[in-house]
């Protein structure tokens, strides 16, 4: 199949003319991939058993593993789950934005999205190609990122291109990504949530509505996630790239001292611009190396690894608190688990 790539242009009548014609493609059962603030999302119609069969095929993805269902309105929840006291709260503070909310299901939603499962994940992008999408297309969109299955997610339609040309109808080029990882993951039970997967929407955040927030103990150590996590994604190997990620647990000096001692000339490191010439081997720059810059990049070098065939790359491992919890979340799996104390 040929994909469509059209990239959005500062004139506005020919981005709606493009959208209305993505919406028609999802309407009709296609595949269309567009750009979201955390990643890239692979969408289809959530209300069709058949196109969302057609994104498990395209990605190479497990059928048990769930899709969220991405809507334009925060009202529109109501008509496909059965939402909650709790839910309004929240999509009143975090939505439009990376916030998923695992509710239980209505009939509308088939059971191929939900990966036969009765609940449902429900989030309202704020990037404004994904909502005008979502409204022309007349339907919930089910999207998962991206990617091919088990490859690192993708912040930019380049990315999209590299794993699923030739497999979709069309890719929406919104340039890259504001965030740089997936939403916030949390389900409800009652007046309790529990983070199921961090993101830009913190702990710290989700408590300033909700007294009772906990962190699902796979979140930093997913040795723990077990044959029957609460969200399936926990089980699969995740964020990887062929090189191999060793992550580092120390002081900035430590770091430097271990990296220039172990890596070879195949090897590469992750370095803020300005820590850049203290490496000996190929480095991978992260913006000022912050969490938020890391974040930002953390996906793109990863695939840029890849590109350069390394066989390591190291990292030095991030706090498991705040906005940091979410990335450390996404090395521990690429990472397989291990993190080495320096
Ligand atoms: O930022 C994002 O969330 C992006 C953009 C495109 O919106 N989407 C995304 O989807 O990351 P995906 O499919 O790559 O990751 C969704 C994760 C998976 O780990 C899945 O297991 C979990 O959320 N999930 C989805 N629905 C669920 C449900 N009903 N119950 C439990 N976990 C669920
Ligand atoms: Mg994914």
């Amino acid at each position: 199949m040929e994909t469509v790539y059209y990239k959005i242009k500062d004139n506005r009548t020919e981005n709606t003319a493009a959208l209305e014609k993505a919406g028609e493609i999802i309407r009709s059962g296609g595949l269309v991939a567009f750009p979201t603030e955390t990643v890239y999302g692979l969408g289809a119609s959530a209300l069709s058993d058949t196109a969302a069969k057609k994104i498990y095929e395209a990605k190479g993805r497990p059928s048990d593993n769930p899709l969220i269902v991405h809507i334009s309105d925060t009202a529109e929840a109501e008509k496909i789950a059965y939402t909650s006291e709790m839910y309004q709260k929240l999509a009143e503070r975090f939505m439009p934005g990376p916030l998923t909310v695992i509710l239980p299901k209505r009939d509308i939603i088939p059971d191929s999205v939900t990966g036969g499962g009765d609940t449902v994940g429900i989030r309202c992008p704020i990037n404004e190609t994904a909502r005008e999408l979502i409204r022309l297309a007349g339907v919930p969109i089910a999207a998962p990122s991206a990617n091919s299955s088990g490859k690192p997610s993708p912040t930019s339609a380049l990315h999209v291109k590299a794993d699923l040309d030739g497999k979709i109808d069309m890719i929406i080029d919104g340039g890259e990504c504001d965030i740089g990882v997936e939403s916030t993951v949390i389900s409800l039970c009652g007046d309790a949530l529990t983070i199921l997967r961090p993101g830009a929407v913190t702990e710290d955040m989700l408590r300033e509505v909700c007294a009772y927030v906990t962190i699902d103990k796979a979140v930093v150590d997913p040795s723990l996630a077990g044959a029957n996590p609460k969200s399936p994604g926990m089980k699969y190997k995740h964020y990887s790239p062929m090189a191999n990620v060793i992550l580092l647990d120390g002081n900035i000096e430590a770091f430097i001292d271990y990296v220039n001692r172990t890596a070879g000339n195949r090897d590469g490191v992750f370095a803020a611009e300005n820590e850049k010439d203290k490496f000996g081997c190929t480095v991978l720059t992260v913006g000022d190396g912050s969490d938020e810059d890391i974040i930002h990049q953390l996906y793109a070098q990863l695939r840029h690894a890849d590109e350069l065939s390394l066989d390591n790359v190291y990292i030095k491992a991030p706090a498991t608190s705040g906005e940091a919890l979410a990335l450390y979340n996404r090395l521990i799996r690429a990472a397989g688990g291990k993190v080495i104390k320096l």
